[in-house]
């Protein structure tokens, strides 16, 4: 078993999980049932009914505490069902600061669902965190943050963010899922709450929707929990166990994630069809000093613009690449190529997009863990 003594490669592989008390199997069983025996009404082993509770479940949920350095863990169904119970800890008339640059599907959470329930979201630019402070009033209850950020690769500094969610009491929440645990520790710098989308990094293999939160305070995780289990967005036994079994690499597959990454973006940036290339690793990059301070390293998600900025000669590079697959998603072992205007970040409007710098050309790519020379070539033969 694990501690927190130990280092994070110790803890990705054996933090939650203890040998089955059954059979001494050294993988966590897949607990796959709805429900529990109880010997006389409210005699039971700890477990009652599967949507409250669940054994491969509780060992994923003191994993993610672990990793991320946190005392709780609560598993979801997916990245966007760990959202909405953040969501719901909000009532009407309460605001909450939004980074301005995030993920399609959070935007649209909040204004085409939280919004309707009488919450105001603002989404506003966090580059400088003190940009913060002039949107805040007694109304305010949460600061949102996602950093990276989804696709444009900003960077936001957590502890600045903190500083001033504690002085105005505010909850803040950062949406760790660019850079996983084995890049960034959110609570460490003053989070109180970490969100994943656990699809990503953490299952590691695009074989598994779902989602993650981790805090450190037994009253927010008892909220959580009771959300949770009233609304029921749990995810099933066997995706706890495909997450649980993608952790347990995690540290190996970021380490190549990384190393390609920084490759392909000096390569991007020499390319002269290119035109901006974003990736935190840049020392140019507009916040790589804190990125340097909060990150372990820069991640293999890297953003950039054609020359050509229009739609069609995205198109162009999108329709060529072999290696690099078009598809939603990133995270996984397979490298993977989008086109956040058209996809992922397709239900904000168009006038909206363009003013938060995602334009029309912009690529996102998901840097898998294949041999870079290959990634390189293909890339090559794309972007001509
Ligand atoms: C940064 C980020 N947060 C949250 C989500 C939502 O997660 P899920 O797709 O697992 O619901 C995504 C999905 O792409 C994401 O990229």
């Amino acid at each position: 078993m694990s501690n927190q003594q130990h280092k994070l490669a110790t803890r990705l592989i054996h933090a939650g999980v203890e040998p089955d008390p059954l059979s001494g199997a050294i993988m966590t069983p897949i607990y796959q049932t709805s429900t529990y025996v109880q010997e006389a009404p409210g005699v039971h082993k700890g477990y009652e009914y599967a949507r409250t509770q669940n054994p491969t479940r509780t060992a994923l949920q003191n994993a993610l505490a672990s990793i991320e350095n946190g005392k709780f863990g609560l598993s979801f169904g997916s990245g966007m069902a760990a959202t909405d119970a953040v969501a719901k800890l909000l009532q009407p008339g309460d605001e909450v600061m939004v980074s301005n640059d995030l993920y399609g599907g959070t935007y649209r959470i909040f204004t085409k669902i939280f919004a309707n329930y009488g919450i105001k979201f603002h989404f506003i630019g966090m580059q400088d965190a003190e940009n913060i402070r002039q949107y805040v009033n007694e109304h305010t209850k949460m600061i949102w943050v996602e950093t990276p950020t989804n696709p444009l690769l900003n960077i936001i500094d957590i502890e600045a963010c903190g500083k001033i969610a504690k002085e105005k009491n505010l909850l803040l929440v950062v949406d760790n899922t660019f850079a996983s645990p084995y890049l960034q520790n959110p609570l460490d710098w003053g989070a109180d709450i970490v969100l994943h989308s656990a699809t990503k990094y953490l299952g590691g293999h695009s074989d598994v929707v779902h989602g993650a939160l981790i805090m450190n305070s037994a009253e927010l995780e008892e909220k959580l929990r009771f959300i949770q289990n009233s609304c029921g967005a749990v995810p099933g036994p066997h995706d706890c166990w495909l997450v649980l079994r993608g952790i347990k690499t995690l540290h190996v597959r970021m380490q190549r994630h990384c190393e390609n990454g920084e490759k392909i973006a000096h390569w991007l940036r020499n390319n002269p069809k290119v035109g901006k290339v974003l990736w935190c690793g840049f020392e140019d990059h507009p916040n790589h000093a804190i990125a340097a301070k909060q990150m372990r390293g820069f991640g293999g998600m890297i953003s950039f613009t054609l020359k050509d900025d229009n739609l069609d000669a995205a198109m162009e590079v999108l329709k060529k690449t072999e290696l690099f697959s078009l598809a939603e998603s990133l995270g996984g072992v397979e490298s993977l190529i989008g086109h956040p205007a058209s996809m992922t970040h397709g239900s904000i409007p168009r006038e909206e997009r363009i003013a938060n710098g995602l334009a029309d050309s912009l690529i996102r790519l998901s840097v898998g863990i294949e041999d870079v020379d290959d990634l390189i070539a293909d890339l090559d033969a794309a972007i001509g």
